[in-house]
Parts: structure tokens; sequence; C-alpha cells
């Protein structure tokens, strides 16, 4: 029987964090709904402590969107209490803590000899205050997951004695993160196969992977790892984040989906949301999709040598290995003009993912009429900008 495999999309906190892609709070919101629409287990909504924007997003994502919401939070009391301030609403949360446990991270982290003055004695502190995390985030939600900071470049032995720890304390899903993208394939899935060994009650909780793209693995490493036993992955709509971004969301699904011969998992993802979630993140982060990436790229789906298109016009599979249909990408295209009224456009809004109030949707179409004025079509990609300038201009 296929095993499911959670998705847990952290676009709105990892994502946001890839330099110069900030987004307003309406920005957010409105992702986070596109993300529900998606179908995404879990919403990693952001950072609440780190700034009072990142917790009034946090909080409405919380009690709007309909997904568990998760919020991060270092080891420390201040920033789980206030993770859980600005999850309260949400009929589901988790909080998400993490400590630092390679030793390029303890020793460039806790220098100070208040950790301790030896690398035993540090790795030992940072054992307890991951205990210590854990155990107070769970006198406030059932849902709490640990992440073992650059666990990619931890060693094994102490990794296992982190997560073991972990478990005790009250996790109920385990992250290992290749925060750095450091890892190969199979040494990642070795590592992922040791800790189901070495670690005492490990099946308690949900073993998860957070696979960062340094050296464009990240993708790799994940299906690498739900192989070996793990049964959350952590990405991003169009794998943005941190440096070189995180495992990309749409290439790890379709992955799924088109390999089920060899890969026995599902995951919940309404895959036909695909593309407009993709185009919405692009659209309010700023961030182009480069022409050629897999699944949303504008060029997945398009044949442009002769011998290509006269296979593709004779039998698709030739070259497509999946259709663009199932990933939203559509062929037939509705155009909009000068003559198109509120509910045309609104219809077409809807279905690139937006719903707007009454009131958005007036603003909407004034600027859409200036629009369609000045061109003979409007196509879902001049939508996706006014709706980038509509949610800009209300930008905090
Ligand atoms: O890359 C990483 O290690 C992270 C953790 C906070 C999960 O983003
Ligand atoms: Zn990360």
């Amino acid at each position: 029987m296929p095993e499911k495999i959670i998705i847990f999309d952290t676009t709105l906190r990892d994502g946001e964090q890839s330099p110069g892609a900030s987004l307003n709070i309406a920005e957010k919101v409105e992702i986070a709904r596109q993300l529900a629409r998606l179908k995404v287990d879990v919403i990693e909504a952001g950072f609440p402590v780190s700034s009072p924007a990142q917790f009034e997003a946090v909080k409405r994502i919380a009690g709007e969107v309909p997904a568990i919401i998760a919020g991060l939070a270092r080891a420390k009391e201040g920033d789980i209490k206030a993770a859980y301030q600005a999850l309260k609403e949400a009929p589901r949360k988790r909080i998400h803590t993490f400590s630092s446990t390679s030793d390029y991270h303890i020793l460039g982290k806790f220098g100070s000899s208040r950790y301790g003055q030896t690398l035993a004695e540090k790795r030992k502190t940072v054992i307890q205050m991951s205990i210590d995390a854990v155990q107070y985030a769970r006198t406030f939600c059932d849902d709490v997951e640990f992440s073992a900071e650059d666990a990619g470049r931890t060693d094994i032995g102490y990794l296992a004695e982190v997560i073991e720890a972990a478990i005790e304390a009250g996790a109920t899903t385990v992250n290992i993160p290749d925060t750095t993208g450091y890892t190969l394939p199979d040494e990642f899935a070795e590592k992922i196969r040791q800790l189901k060994k070495r670690v005492k009650n490990i099946e308690r909780a949900v073993i998860s992977v957070h696979c960062h793209n340094d050296l464009g693995l990240a993708v790799a490493n994940s299906l690498a790892a739900v192989q070996a036993g793990a049964r959350q992955v952590e990405c991003t709509v169009n794998g943005i984040g941190e440096r070189a971004g995180n495992a990309s969301l749409e290439e790890f699904v379709m992955a799924l989906n088109v390999r089920k011969d060899i890969l026995p998992f599902y995951t919940a993802i309404n895959t036909r949301e695909i593309y407009n979630a993709s185009r919405m993140v692009s659209t309010f982060t700023g961030f182009p999709v480069q022409p050629n990436k897999a699944i949303v790229g504008k060029n997945a789906f398009a044949h442009e040598s002769g011998i290509h298109q006269d296979g593709v016009l004779k039998d698709r599979n030739t070259y497509e290995i999946m259709k663009p249909e199932d990933v939203g990408v559509s062929s037939s295209k509705i155009v909009l003009g000068r003559h198109s009224g509120r509910h045309g456009l609104k219809a077409r809004l809807q279905e690139l993912g937006y719903r707007l109030s009454e009131e958005k949707l007036d603003q909407v179409y004034k600027l859409f009429v200036k629009l369609a004025d000045k061109k003979k079509e409007v196509y879902d990609e001049d939508l996706r900008s006014l709706m980038g300038e509509e949610v800009y201009s209300e930008k905090p």
C-alpha cells in the first residue's frame, strides 16, 4: 500500500528568508489561502518573535486558513511563547522549535563559556536546551516539531542522542534538515536509516526532512530520504528559500506522482493548483521563475525542435512525461478584453487562485479596464501582475 508523505510548506518562512523576497501581510495571507487550496498539510507561516509584522502575519493566517499552521521558535522561552500567542487562534497548530547540532554550529554559535568549556560540554548543553524547549512547547500544544539544525553535517551518534532526547521530551515530529545543502542522496538516506536503527522510540514521531539546494540536490535528497523512512518533507513553492533555496514543492510532488511505479508514496496535494501557486509566489516576491524550471517554467511543456513538435503532435507521450493540465497549465486560455465585465474578471481571478472581496474586486476591475483599453487581450499573466500591483499597493 502506498504511504502518505506529509507536505510541510515553508514558503512563508524559509522561502521568505530568500534575500530580497519580503512579503507584506496581505500577500502572505493570500499565499497561505492558495497553499490551502493546494492542500498542503502544514503551512509554516513565519517566525513570530522575529518582528511585529511576522507575528501579525502568523496570527492572521492562524485565524483564517484551514491547515495545520506552524510557527518557528528558537529553543528559547520568549520565542516559544510568542509562537503560541501568534498561533493560538488556529484550530490546528504546531510549534516548531530547533537547536543547532553540528560542531560547526555549536562551536561557531555557542563559543561563549556559559554553554560549557569543551565541545562535549557544549553538546550536553544543546541537548538540555532542546529538551527544555520541547517540554515548554508541549505545555502550549500537542503538536511540537523539533529540528536539529545542520543535521546534514552532524555526527550521527550525537544526532541520534539529540533526536532521542527530543522524542522523550514530547516532540511529535523530528526534522532532519540538511541546512547547508551539503549531503549527497545516498549519504542523506543512510542518515535517516541510521536514525531509525539507533533512536529509541523513533516510531513515536514522524521523521521529517528539510533539504536546502546549495548543490542542486534538495529534491533528490528529499526523495532519497522518503525511500529511507522519512514521512514528512519540507519544501517551498518554486524552491525559494535561504541562499540557493529549499526543495521545490512542485518538483518533489510531481516526482512522486510520475514515478509511482518505483516510489510507493502519495501526497494530498491538488496538483492542478501548482501553477497558480507558482505564479502567485513569483508575482508577490518579485522572483521570476527561470524558463527551464522543471514543472512550472514557461518552457516546461514547450516543444521547439521540429522533431519534438512532430512527435508530440502524433502522440504526446513521445516527449511529455506528465500532462500540463495535471499541474494546472491549461492550453486553452479564456481571453479577457475590453468587453469583459466584472463577472468574467471575478471568475477568471478565482480560477487563478484569487478570492477577492467585492470592494477589492472593484479596485482591480478599474485597473483591468484601463489595461484592457490599451491591450487587445488581457492574459492570465496580465491579471497576475495586476494582482501584484493591487496587493502591493496595500503594503503597510
Ligand atoms: O535550514 C534549516 O535548518 C532550517 C531550520 C530552522 C529547520 O530552516
Ligand atoms: Zn531551512
